[in-house]
């Protein structure tokens, strides 16, 4: 079953989708997309804990303590800012830096961002 706000990811193609309510199964290349677990433990030498930060008008998001690379073959594909029931998001792409500057009048957030090596990340 979906679980809505899932990351769900087809491991043939690459893609991944985010599930926007409850609900069936969803497949892509003929097989069940996977349920992506979110990371909050660095486990390679590349830093994906997105660090939140209070600005002027909203928060700050940056990958990670030491800025995750941004190349073509290995990058931040988008940072997602949860504030209760919204949500934002950012999309990168290579050769940006992997910080993202979010508008709100929310005062806890949590934030979520997707390496398109090293997978499903949160703080
Ligand atoms: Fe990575």
């Amino acid at each position: 079953m979906t679980k809505k706000r899932g990351i769900y990811y087809c491991s043939d193609c690459k893609v991944t989708l985010e599930a926007l309510s409850d609900g069936t199964d969803v497949k892509c290349c003929g097989n069940d997309m996977e349920l992506l677990i979110e990371n909050d433990k660095e486990a390679s030498l590349e830093k994906h804990i997105p660090i939140i930060e209070k600005i002027d008008g909203g928060f700050k998001v940056t990958v990670g303590s030491v800025l995750h690379p941004m190349e073509e073959a290995h990058y931040i594909q988008w940072i997602e800012l949860n504030e209760g029931d919204k949500a934002q998001i950012k999309f990168m792409s290579p050769g940006q830096q992997p910080i993202a500057d979010f508008k709100t009048d929310a005062t806890e957030v949590t934030a979520r961002e997707f390496c398109n090596i090293h997978g499903l990340w949160k703080s």
